[in-house]
């Protein structure tokens, strides 16, 4: 069997990080063999690609030189990453993909969603991941996390983090759109309460959408 695609999409500190490490333990306990990964980056040249846009060095050529540069970063993450795992049986669970960019770049950047599109093609040659968790939540609340995380670490903020409210609320409206067109991929969480209510939402809708990765069947059949 090949291994399942599944990605977690949303605007910032919607908590992807979180919910990915929680989904993970439980898939592991199933147990199945499981791999956390990330966009951008994920392999060793989209980790460099990744370090070079969230510094910001590409933020001059604008939003569509910047889509190119996921895109790269993604032909090789796909390439030297995700498709050998899925080939050997293994789950991928992704912290973002494609649909990052039709948000960021696309909605919020304003390129045109033909040559996102196009882009998209290159880059996932067919490959569509089974599930998409896109984790909701009003901007202002994402952002206000983000910045508490940042006193804590003492971090500063990174490319996209600096964009307006304006930004981030369409790029939120841009996920939800997403959700809308490909209702049988996309699941939205409401990412605005408490990690524990997120993680069962999550594996209830993975339960009815992939019930052999749950382990339900088996769990009902020993009982
Ligand atoms: P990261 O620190 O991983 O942020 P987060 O925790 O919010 O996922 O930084 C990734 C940033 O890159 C994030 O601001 C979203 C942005 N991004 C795009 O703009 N386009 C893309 O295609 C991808 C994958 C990410």
């Amino acid at each position: 069997m090949t291994g399942r695609f599944i990605t977690f999409e949303g605007g910032e500190g919607a908590g992807k990080s979180t919910q990915i490490g929680r989904l993970r333990q439980r898939l592991e306990a199933v147990p199945l063999e499981v791999l956390a990964t990330r966009e951008p980056g994920g392999s060793v040249r989209a980790e460099k690609i990744r370090a070079f846009i969230l510094e910001g060095k590409a933020k001059h050529l604008g939003p569509f030189a910047e889509a190119v540069l996921f895109t790269a970063a993604r032909i090789d993450h796909v390439d030297r990453t995700i498709l050998p795992a899925l080939q050997r049986g293994v789950h991928v669970l992704c912290d973002r993909f494609a649909d990052s960019t039709r948000a960021y770049q696309g909605a919020s950047g304003q390129v045109d969603p033909e040559l996102i599109g196009s882009l998209e093609r290159i880059a996932l040659k067919g490959l569509r991941p089974d599930v998409t968790f896109i984790l909701d939540l009003p901007a202002e609340v994402g952002l206000s996390r983000v910045g508490r995380r940042q006193a804590d670490l003492g971090e500063g903020t990174d490319r996209f983090e600096q964009e307006g409210i304006g930004f981030h609320q369409a790029l939120r409206e841009a996920f939800l759109a997403i959700a809308e067109a490909d209702p049988e991929r996309c699941v939205v969480i409401d990412a605005d309460r408490d990690p524990d209510a997120i993680e069962e939402a999550i594996w209830s809708a993975l339960r009815e959408r992939l019930p052999e990765l749950t382990g339900e069947t088996r769990a009902a059949h020993v009982a």
